[in-house]
């Protein structure tokens, strides 16, 4: 079974493909999306709220003659078990072991959106909802953001770039971290290093000390870097990485040492204020990327989301178009 779960099962040459794909039905040139997609129905779970994804995923179906239906877990639908052999007397009504193959017999696609919990980095790195739902589906699975990755995003993100630039490779792509006034997973950062590297950029990651990415996604980023030849550094310097960059990709995320300790998080934000990125963070050439939602003046300063350089929008609108080309994709195989 072909699942979108993680861009770590992907060579970047078949990223490229659909990055390219994406592009193709912006612009209007239909082909496979269009047949592939006619007819056909995408269940979406949410384990977590969504504007964009649910609403880019449901336009991307309907725009193409399918249709999809929405599930928000413990709202409109059961609370949803996942893991084995646990007695089931608490708040889960159902498990995943039933309702991903009752789901697989109505549509085409499921597809799910969960959250690291951030309280173990170990058992967050194992993605355990999204890999239950991978194990007994029996339709394709795709990554709607789970606790360690969000590839639809960095598909998008790529596409952004090499629309706004003209091309990726060569280009200096930096990452880097902002306050927040929570903890928030690493899934899109990995997921932005993760293409980034895929689509030949040099890639720069800075954060604070102690907000470290997680090691397999990194060593990822790194083999993916070597293989175009470009370079990849971890810095502390924020100013001076964003300076010599053309994309400057700003993101929150919790500290793993902080996972179960939120008043901890919170002072630790605090302490790095001056990370909030403005228009002086930014090259007079350079573009400025976030995957929304974000929070003015904690993350990204006024002046610097309001500003010519910031393509928050077009990087949005690109979710469908990204989306749309991984659909077509896992439909058509
Ligand atoms: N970027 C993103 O996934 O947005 P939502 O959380 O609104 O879906």
């Amino acid at each position: 079974m072909r699942h979108w779960l993680s861009m770590l099962d992907y060579e970047p040459t078949v990223l490229a493909d659909l990055v390219e794909a994406a592009q193709r039905l912006k612009r209007g040139e239909l082909g496979t999306a269009a047949d592939a997609l006619r007819g056909r129905i995408l269940t979406m779970i949410f384990f977590n709220p969504s504007l964009r994804t649910r609403t880019s995923f449901e336009a991307a179906m309907l725009r193409y003659g399918g249709h999809a239906i929405c599930l928000n877990v413990g709202g409109d639908t059961w609370k949803l078990e996942h893991r084995d052999g646990v007695m089931m007397d608490g708040i889960c009504s159902e498990h995943v072991r039933e309702a991903a193959p009752v789901l697989s017999r109505y549509g085409d696609l499921l597809a799910v959106r969960t959250f690291a919990a951030l309280e173990d980095a170990a058992e967050d790195a194992e993605d355990r909802i999204i890999r239950a739902f991978a194990r007994f589906a029996t339709v394709p699975v795709i990554n709607m953001e789970s606790a360690v990755e969000h590839p639809c995003q960095g598909l998008a993100d790529w596409m952004t770039v090499d629309e706004k630039l003209r091309g990726t490779r060569g280009r200096r792509f930096v990452l880097t971290w902002a306050p927040h006034v929570k903890g928030l997973p690493m899934a899109v950062p990995h997921s932005a290093a993760l293409a980034a590297a895929a689509a030949g950029m040099h890639v720069t990651i800075a954060h604070p000390p102690g907000y470290e990415l997680n090691g397999t996604i990194l060593e990822r980023v790194a083999g993916w870097c070597a293989a175009a030849g470009t370079r990849v550094a971890v810095t502390t310097d924020q100013r001076a990485a964003c300076r010599a960059a053309d994309v400057v990709y700003v993101k929150s995320w919790g500290s793993a040492a902080f996972y179960g300790d939120p008043g901890g998080q919170r002072d630790s934000f605090a302490d790095h204020a001056d990370w909030t990125v403005g228009a002086g963070h930014l090259g007079r050439e350079a573009i400025l990327l976030h995957c929304l939602p974000v929070r003015r003046n904690v993350v990204i300063a006024d002046e610097a989301l309001d500003d010519r350089r910031s393509v928050v929008i077009e990087q949005a609108e690109n979710r469908m178009w990204a989306q749309a080309a991984v659909l077509s994709h896992l439909l058509a195989g």
